[in-house]
């Protein structure tokens, strides 16, 4: 089959490999119908390339058809499915208290990670991902979500990750109707919590460096700014001087404006691989312009919630800030699963509530999707969210 694969920084290519088979008697293999590219694939196509091995293959949120299915999986051969990005059990002490992403029996004891994730680089257990025509499923007896007929696949297909992500990041922000929300980051994921805050009754204030990701989410009932200090002035004035009752973070590790930062990132990327894995584990190189602005703009005794991912271990922390505002800081991959049962109603709703239909800005074939990673790294082309379908061309 064709499949996406990693071949170094800011490189990825389009190549034939095996076909995927069943392994364990739960799997289920699927014909993938469509596959997202997600701003953590982002992170492994820049930073995180030390942990990628050459011929890695990418993607995490994926949708199909089920073409085998092992005995003990509990989907049949035609069924339509999402397929969660974390690989999770469903029954072990994590799982049974909805820590999905944190499933006792698929962690990764030798990196000291969470569940495992599908194409998410060594340390998530190096599963291949989904942006391939064909995907092995591991835990098919609990982790693909079945879907209806009635609907396209994009409404179903952000299931996957970024639809429960934006709900859980909200969730643990804690906000609901009259509250007052600010997101950083208005890519896809940040597009969707800013949009659940404005469902779930809140006022909403986001920023983006990014003029057409700001109109977008202007269309959705969101107040939206550049980000400057002249934005935090503005969001201070609208919340009586106290600042938002919480913050969404939906940028993480790759924020822009930090230059000691940047340094620090680009070397990890061109280091030999040993060498940038312990520096990535041991130092603190994570841009962290959005999670400290976050940290000035919260009101005090409020909360910040983490969705864009950080990987650094030495991160610089205003830790006077964090504990004289009293402020709560919840973060972490998504529980997906967890979330679901929620989600489900709005996505099927015909209104379309959270606007899914206004996101996707390209729909590529497989055979295109390394010119997809460049744009939507480059935000070149207007390019948001790009979906790739592999049964296509
Ligand atoms: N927690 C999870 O389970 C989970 C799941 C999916 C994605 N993520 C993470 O969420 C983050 C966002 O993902 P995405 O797909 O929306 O990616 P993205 O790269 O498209 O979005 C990031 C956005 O942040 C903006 N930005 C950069 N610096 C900023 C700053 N200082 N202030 C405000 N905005 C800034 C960029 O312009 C961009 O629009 C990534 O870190 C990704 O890894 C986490
Ligand atoms: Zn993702
Ligand atoms: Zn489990």
């Amino acid at each position: 089959m064709k499949a996406l694969t990693w071949q170094g920084k800011r490189n990825v290519s389009v190549e034939t490999v095996p076909d995927p088979g069943l392994v364990m008697p739960n799997d289920a293999i699927i014909e993938v119908t469509s596959s997202a590219i997600c701003g953590s694939d982002l992170h492994l196509y820049e930073v995180l390339g030390p942990f990628m091995d050459q011929g890695d293959i990418l993607g995490h949120e994926p949708m199909g058809r089920v073409v085998e299915a092992g005995s003990q999986s509990t989907l049949s051969v035609g069924d339509r499915v999402v397929v969660p990005f974390n690989i999770s059990c469903g029954s072990c002490w994590m799982c049974s208290r909805g820590l999905y992403s944190q499933c006792e029996r698929t962690q990764i004891t030798e990196y000291g990670s969470g569940a495992a994730l599908f194409g998410f680089s060594k340390l998530y257990g190096s599963v291949p991902g989904g942006q391939a025509e064909y995907l092995r499923v591991p835990h098919a007896d609990f982790g693909p979500i079945k879907v209806g007929e009635e609907r396209p696949d994009h409404r179903y297909l952000f299931l996957s990750d970024i639809l429960p992500t934006a709900w859980q990041g909200v969730k643990y922000a804690d906000v609901g109707e009259g509250d007052t929300l600010a997101v950083y980051g208005l890519g896809p994921v940040g597009q969707f919590a800013a949009r659940i805050g404005v469902h779930l009754g809140a006022r909403v204030f986001a920023l983006d460096p990014v003029e057409e990701r700001r109109e977008m989410a202007k269309r959705h009932g969101v107040e939206v700014f550049d980000i400057s200090d002249e934005s935090h002035e503005a969001i201070r004035d609208a919340t009586e001087g106290r600042g938002p009752d919480a913050v969404v973070d939906a940028v993480g590790m790759e924020g822009h404006q930090s230059p000691l930062g940047k340094l620090a990132h680009q070397a990890v990327g061109l280091l030999p691989d040993a060498a940038g894995q312990k520096l990535m584990e041991v130092g603190g190189l994570d841009r962290l312009s959005a999670l400290h602005s976050a940290i000035d703009l919260v009101r005090r005794g409020g909360t910040i919630s983490l969705s864009g991912v950080y990987g650094g271990q030495a991160d610089p922390m205003p830790m006077l800030t964090l504990f004289d505002k009293q402020i709560q800081l919840r973060m972490g991959q998504c529980n997906v699963k967890r979330w679901i049962d929620e989600l489900m109603p709005i996505v099927e709703d015909a209104s379309d509530p959270l606007g899914i239909d206004d996101l996707v800005t390209h729909r590529l074939p497989l055979s295109e999707a390394p010119r997809g990673y460049e744009m939507f790294q480059k935000k070149t082309d207007g390019c948001i969210k790009v979906v790739l379908e592999p049964q296509a061309g």
